[in-house]
């Protein structure tokens, strides 16, 4: 076998692995440390498919389309500087690749509407958001669609997925019974292990609280991000003594600095010696630090939104071949042309 064809065979029999992210634009560090540089690492073992989910932010944004693009690009952007390489897996679109809306309808059809309605996702974004869209109630089947059209294997998600993947496991297997077919390997969530980051005030890190500190800002910005965040709140002094079990700033410190550091912030902060101002000056230079390639490779990007496009344009293309696959053998399952 020559080298290239012994290369194709191996990629033939690896494992697919399949995620997407709604388009928000600019990431955060919540977003980089929790599913991105996971990403980065699974590229090299497996077949792997990011997506840019456009359609499933319409559930919810059907009424505020413009500036997609953008959101779209600056996401794009935000994957390749956290090292997703288009040479090694497929970045794309959803919306470029209309096998997925196929898939869709076919699944629709096949899906109990007790299975959505049950879903804890939808109870609570339908109460707390108002949504009460016919897509928006199928928002599990379009994501099962995203996942079964690759055949894929795994799906790296944060736990609050998890539902999600289930009912497209289930979905999977519903197909396989009904159609007498092996069409669609069941897929597993994978978890990711990074802790959940906190964000400057101290609750999540999230885009939609205002509290988060993203990829594309500079040094600077984020030294000022860190300045203002919350901290123990009995501990208004300098000279009083702290607790970092509950500072977010201190959990900060465990993720991004040294271990030697760590402990002594921690045992500085409780007796008092350790004021705030300088604890988060010392951290600052660790989380920057962290970024400094990530943020390098974005400036970089950022200048080349042109074969930003491009790219999507050819990892739609690849997808595109897989999912292809696919509906000819669910079109052959079900009897379709
Ligand atoms: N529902 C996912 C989220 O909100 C986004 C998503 C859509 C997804 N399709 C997917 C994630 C397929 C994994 C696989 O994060
Ligand atoms: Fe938090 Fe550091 Fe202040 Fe202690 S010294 S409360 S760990 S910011």
């Amino acid at each position: 076998m020559t080298n290239d064809a012994a290369t194709a065979a191996a990629t033939k029999t690896r494992q697919v692995v399949l995620s997407g992210m709604q388009p928000t634009g600019q990431l955060h560090l919540g977003n980089l440390e929790g599913a991105l540089r996971n990403w980065v690492r699974l590229q090299d073992q497996y077949d792997m498919y990011c997506c840019i989910v456009d359609w499933h932010s319409l559930t919810a944004d059907f009424d505020k389309t413009e500036g997609m693009q953008d959101r779209i690009v600056q996401m794009a952007i935000d994957y390749l500087a956290a090292g997703l390489d288009p040479d090694k897996c497929s970045v794309f679109v959803q919306s470029q690749v209309k096998e997925h809306a196929e898939l869709h309808l076919l699944l629709s059809m096949v899906t109990p509407v007790p299975w959505l309605e049950r879903m804890p996702t939808y109870k609570d974004k339908r109460d707390n958001l108002g949504l009460d869209s016919y897509g928006f109630l199928g928002y599990p089947v379009l994501q099962a669609a995203d996942i079964l059209i690759y055949r894929a294997h795994l799906v790296p998600v944060g736990k609050d997925q998890e539902r999600h993947i289930i009912f497209a496991r289930d979905l999977a297997g519903r197909f396989n019974h009904l159609y007498g077919a092996d069409v669609f390997p069941l897929p597993e969530p994978k978890f990711t292990e990074f802790p959940e980051i906190p964000g400057t005030d101290g609750r999540k890190m999230s885009k939609s609280y205002g509290n988060d500190i993203r990829v594309a800002d500079s040094p600077e910005e984020t030294a000022e991000k860190l300045r203002k965040m919350f901290t123990d709140p009995q501990k208004l002094r300098r000279n009083d003594p702290g607790r970092p079990e509950i500072c977010p700033v201190f959990k900060l410190h465990r993720l991004y600095s040294p271990e030697a550091l760590t402990v002594e912030v921690e045992r500085t902060c409780r007796t008092g010696e350790l004021g705030c101002v300088d604890c988060k000056k010392s951290l600052t230079g660790h989380v920057n630090a962290a970024l400094a390639e990530v943020r390098e490779r974005r400036t970089a990007w950022a200048k080349r939104p042109d074969d930003v496009w491009d790219l999507l344009q050819a990892g739609a293309g690849r997808a595109r071949v897989r999912a292809g696959e696919t509906m000819a053998m669910v079109r052959c399952a079900m009897s379709l042309a």
